[in-house]
């Protein structure tokens, strides 16, 4: 297999997007059948770190983030045929890498991902809380 090279600069269209998302198994549980919000994700993320082999996208680390306080991984996706290569671990290396070094990153893992985590040496958060989008959190509009 061809060397990976990675980018935290380069960027992507939403149609590439989309299709690292399918190639990797996540698009099942990202909006990619909309795509204007699928352009408004990329458009908005702080930060983008991404995988090539021969030019062709293999992985995926969209961040949204401060790059001094707190890093939230939104989506990481490797294409199946290069998952367990080590590229996931390498493009969480590669986001810490552009951040503060007391910075840190947290994610909302997928259930089949849940095993992944630990074992690069993350560690779980027990008082983790997610603002439901809907019903909206209640309360009078501003
Ligand atoms: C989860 C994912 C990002 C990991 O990336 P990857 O490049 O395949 O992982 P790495 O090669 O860096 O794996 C490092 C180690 O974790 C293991 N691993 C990889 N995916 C795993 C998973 N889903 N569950 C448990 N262990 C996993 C690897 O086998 C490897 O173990 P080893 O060091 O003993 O050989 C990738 O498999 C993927 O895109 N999966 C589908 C989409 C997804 O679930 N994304 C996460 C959303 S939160």
């Amino acid at each position: 297999m061809n060397e990976i090279e990675y980018s935290a600069e380069r960027k992507i269209t939403p149609a590439q997007f989309i299709d690292i998302l399918s190639r990797s198994g996540l698009a099942e549980r990202r909006p990619v059948s909309d795509r204007g919000r699928i352009a408004t994700m990329l458009d908005h993320a702080d930060l983008l770190c991404t995988a090539w082999a021969d030019d062709n996208l293999v992985g995926v680390a969209r961040s949204v983030t401060d790059f001094a306080y707190s890093c939230y991984l939104s989506d990481l996706a490797v294409d199946r045929a290069f998952q367990g290569t080590g590229i996931g671990t390498e493009l969480i290396r590669l986001t810490q890498s552009q951040l503060h070094p007391k910075a840190l990153i947290v994610l909302l893992s997928a259930p089949q991902a849940a095993e992944y985590y630990p074992k690069i040496g993350m560690t779980q958060h027990h008082s983790a809380w997610v603002a439901p989008a809907s019903p909206p959190i209640p309360g009078s509009p501003p």
